[in-house]
């Protein structure tokens, strides 16, 4: 039935058995666990070994969610992969993910939107179930990011990790589910953080391999402050197109970059920080998998109840931003 409300109806996540420390960074670049913890707030991340790619964590998260939403895989008509560390160029994650758990009637894509990927997805599957194109649909934020990584670099290295999480959408009754959501993205901010080897811009050579150009080059500095600004802009303006007001808010899951950014944005929206959920300690930045881990957190520990009002906001590589706001 078109224009029906979609909303979360079973979450998963995963995540490699591997931790890589801040003592164990300590060893390898000039830092300390001082440094990372007061200006990141992460403790640890987890590192996928050499033989572990992103399709295995995606595809345990997504039969979780599935399996929660007690549907069966063949119900998904629609499989969104958000990521930017894909098993291989072709075909994409969403493919391979929907081969191995048997989701024949669904199509299956990924969606690169970095950190943002996992409400982008949120939102395109909002949109195709409110207007009745699919019934069910999975989105899964899945990333290996560790193997984009200079460990070199001691701005970049000590803040990505590992993991997947995901949530089956589906329409429903009532006052619940996606009261409004958002996305955003500025393509002009590129250099912000971006890998630039390994496409067919600068293709992928020994002396590009040998440059490190497939690593991640980060401007940390000048992006902390475009995250909280359009985070707590896109925030606000789903709170506003929903009808519902910052006081409100029940739970507040922003993207897990830095502490100190989910502490700004908190604090410009007037959410209290006993509002707001944090793993960052444990999880690092785990990029499209960052905000449906935290959730699927949530609900396992019934963080959040029937009625609650939840806010979602991220921000990433693009650079790219989006919000959602639900009534779980
Ligand atoms: N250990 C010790 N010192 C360090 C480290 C480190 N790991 N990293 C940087 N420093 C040094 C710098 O060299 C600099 O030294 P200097 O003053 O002698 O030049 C000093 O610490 C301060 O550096 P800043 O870059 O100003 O530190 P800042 O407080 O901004 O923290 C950080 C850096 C953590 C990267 C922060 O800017 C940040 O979190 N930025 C946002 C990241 C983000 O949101 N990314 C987007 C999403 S990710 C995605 O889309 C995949």
């Amino acid at each position: 039935m078109a224009n029906q409300r979609a909303g979360i109806l079973g979450t998963g996540h995963s995540y490699p058995e591997g931790i890589l420390t801040n003592a164990d960074l300590a060893k390898m670049v000039e830092t300390s666990d001082e440094w990372i913890t007061t200006r990141t707030g992460i403790k640890q991340r987890r590192k996928a070994a050499p033989n572990e790619y992103t399709s295995m964590f995606a595809i345990r998260a997504v039969r979780q969610a599935i399996e929660r939403a007690r549907l069966d895989p063949a119900d998904i008509e629609l499989l969104i992969c958000a990521t930017v560390s894909p098993d291989q160029i072709l075909p994409s994650t969403g493919c391979i993910i929907q081969a191995e758990i048997g989701a024949h009637n669904a199509a299956a894509m990924d969606v690169v939107a970095a950190c943002s990927g996992f409400l982008y997805g949120v939102s395109l599957a909002d949109s195709m179930i409110r207007t009745g194109q699919v019934r069910y649909a999975v989105v899964v934020g899945a990333e290996v990011l560790t193997q984009y990584v200079d460990y070199t670099d001691r701005q970049t290295c000590v803040l990505f990790g590992d993991g997947a999480g995901a949530a089956v959408l589906g329409p429903v009754d009532g006052s619940r589910g996606i009261l409004a959501s958002k996305i955003k993205s500025d393509g002009r901010y590129e250099e912000q953080l971006y890998s630039p080897g390994g496409g067919t811009r600068r293709r992928p050579t020994a002396e590009t391999l040998a440059a490190g150009d497939h690593f991640f080059k980060m401007k940390g500095n000048e992006l902390f402050k475009v995250a909280v600004r359009s985070m707590t802009e896109i925030s606000r303006e789903v709170l506003e197109q929903g009808g519902q007001k910052e006081e409100d808010v029940d739970l507040f899951i922003p993207h897990q970059a830095n502490q100190r950014i989910t502490e700004a944005v908190a604090d410009r929206l007037n959410v209290d920080m006993s509002k707001v959920y944090s793993n960052i300690a444990v999880h690092g930045n785990t990029s499209a998998a960052s905000i449906p881990i935290a959730l699927d957190e949530c609900v396992q520990a019934s963080r959040v109840k029937p009625g609650d009002l939840v806010l979602m906001t991220s921000f990433g590589g693009g650079v790219t931003w989006g919000a959602v706001l639900m009534r779980w």
